[in-house]
């Protein structure tokens, strides 16, 4: 393997990860980022989020010298093979992607491009979520930043596939890399550089591996960039779908557990992505279907089904509320503790997590609303106030005439229910908003059992 110089612009969960993984396969990676603390504390292999694994791969790397943080973009245009932008996207009130992150990334690398001399072509590649045609924008702003200037490079995109929570994982596993370019060039190097995890022959404590080759796909940039997009959006329709067969399953008494199992051993449906209940939320779903909705309004072009995804997962929501009003009556004065706060279990991020949505309905309706997180407490009260957040689950549940299963952590799956119903006051009702726990054994602890379409 070629030993590549890897510049990674941007140490967010997307360029942090990505920088540790690939200094892991050998290269040499350079982390850049604005923030001076940030790039500190990451040089002393400090990491700033929750991600199992990823601090023991920073910190290999460290020590074997193939990753170090710095502010200086410049110097780091000058010096790398390939630079990846991967700053964030966020979106913007109308929906679209905000790209000026990006935009003024990608001007700063035409104004330092000038400088690196003989060295070959850089290959700037585009790891966040940009909308289609965002590689031709990039490369514009590069030129408008290099001011006339002879600059030498090509603009890639490689979108990006990983989940929180198991964002090493997928890194160094994943179902397949994506290339967006024409150029031959370009995807060479690209190849070269993924080489250790097409052919799978990093080093790894996993064993046996969990691929065999992967796939490297080479497509023009317009498609990897909609490839991206179309994916999220397709797995945000694919909970959206089982959430909506859920209803039906508790409308005709069928359990949209065994239904999901049922039509999931369809090779052609797979049973990944069909677990029914509270919806989707985080980074990614909410921002990437609004993007695309977004995309293709601009050509006037109106998405009936995104429009349904949305719509369905809004619902989800609102049956939280309506599964507690149906059991407790009025919600003024009922504790409510709601167990698992991030938007998903094994991260700490709470962006987009929908129980932050729940608890502020909740308060509104006059609700005391408790918290339990593993590992989200700050962030959590932080962003509600009005929710007293506490780290034992027990204490959340003391004296809650209401629980609601929001996070499905193993800290709440494995929840004891003969010590909850001893805490719990009456009615004890508890809303699995995962399907997580078992219907028969909660119920005969005596709790009051209300699941996501399971009859
Ligand atoms: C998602 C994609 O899965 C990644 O492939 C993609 O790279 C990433 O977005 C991104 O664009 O950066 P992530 O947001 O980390 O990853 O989380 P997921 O595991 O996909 O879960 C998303 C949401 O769907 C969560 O709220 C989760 O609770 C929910 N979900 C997931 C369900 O409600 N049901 C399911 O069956 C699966």
């Amino acid at each position: 393997m070629r030993r590549l110089e890897v510049g990674i612009v941007g140490t967010g969960y997307v360029g942090l990860v990505t920088g540790a993984c690939l200094a892991h396969l050998g290269h040499s990676v350079v982390c850049v980022d604005i923030d001076r603390e940030k790039v500190e504390s990451l040089s002393r292999g400090e990491v700033p989020i929750y991600e199992p694994g990823l601090e023991e791969v920073v910190g290999g790397a460290l020590r074997q010298e193939r990753i170090s943080f710095t502010t200086d973009l410049p110097a780091t245009v000058e010096r790398v093979d390939v630079l990846f932008i991967a700053v964030s996207t966020p979106p913007g009130e109308d929906g679209a992607a905000d790209l000026s992150n990006v935009a003024s990334v990608a001007r700063e690398i035409g104004a330092s491009l000038a400088r690196r001399g003989e060295k070959s072509p850089l290959v700037v590649v585009n790891k966040s979520t940009v909308p289609v045609g965002s590689g031709d924008y990039v490369s514009m702003l590069i030129e408008e930043g290099a001011e006339g200037r002879d600059v030498s490079y090509y603009v890639v995109s490689n979108p990006e596939f990983l989940r929180e929570g198991s964002a090493v994982y997928d890194t160094l596993f994943p179902d397949r890399i994506v290339i967006g370019t024409d150029s031959r060039e370009a995807s060479e190097a690209m190849r070269e550089l993924y080489a250790p995890i097409i052919e799978q022959s990093f080093p790894t404590s996993y064993d046996p591996r969990p691929k065999a080759a992967v796939p490297f796909i080479v497509t023009d940039l317009a498609s990897a960039e909609m490839i991206k997009y179309a994916a999220n959006a397709f797995l945000a329709t694919k909970i959206s779908f089982i959430n909506e067969v859920a209803a039906i399953c508790d409308l005709v008494g069928a359990d949209v557990t065994n239904v999901a199992h049922g039509i999931g051993l369809d090779s052609r449906i797979g049973s990944r992505f069909l677990s029914a209940g509270i919806g989707w939320g985080g980074s990614c779903f909410p921002k990437d279907v609004s993007a695309l909705r977004s995309i293709a309004r601009e050509y006037d072009y109106e998405s009936t089904i995104l429009d349904a995804v949305v719509a369905v997962n809004d619902r989800q929501l609102k049956q939280v509320v309506s599964k507690l009003q149906r059991e407790l009556h009025t919600l003024k004065g009922k504790r409510v503790a709601l167990l698992g706060l991030t938007f998903k279990p094994n991260t700490d991020d709470m962006r987009e997590a929908p129980s932050l949505k729940i608890a502020r309905t909740l308060d509104s309706l006059g609700a005391r609303v408790v918290g339990y997180d593993p590992v989200a407490t700050g962030p959590a009260s932080e962003a509600v106030p009005q929710m007293k957040v506490v780290t034992d689950p027990y204490a959340a549940l003391s004296g809650a005439h209401a629980a609601v299963v929001v996070t499905e952590w193993d800290e709440v799956r494995n929840l004891d229910p003969k010590q909850v119903a001893g805490l719990m006051a009456a009615p004890k009702l508890v809303v699995d908003g995962r399907n997580v726990l078992d219907p028969a054994s909660v119920e005969e602890r005596g709790l009051l059992y209300r699941g996501f379409g399971r009859g």
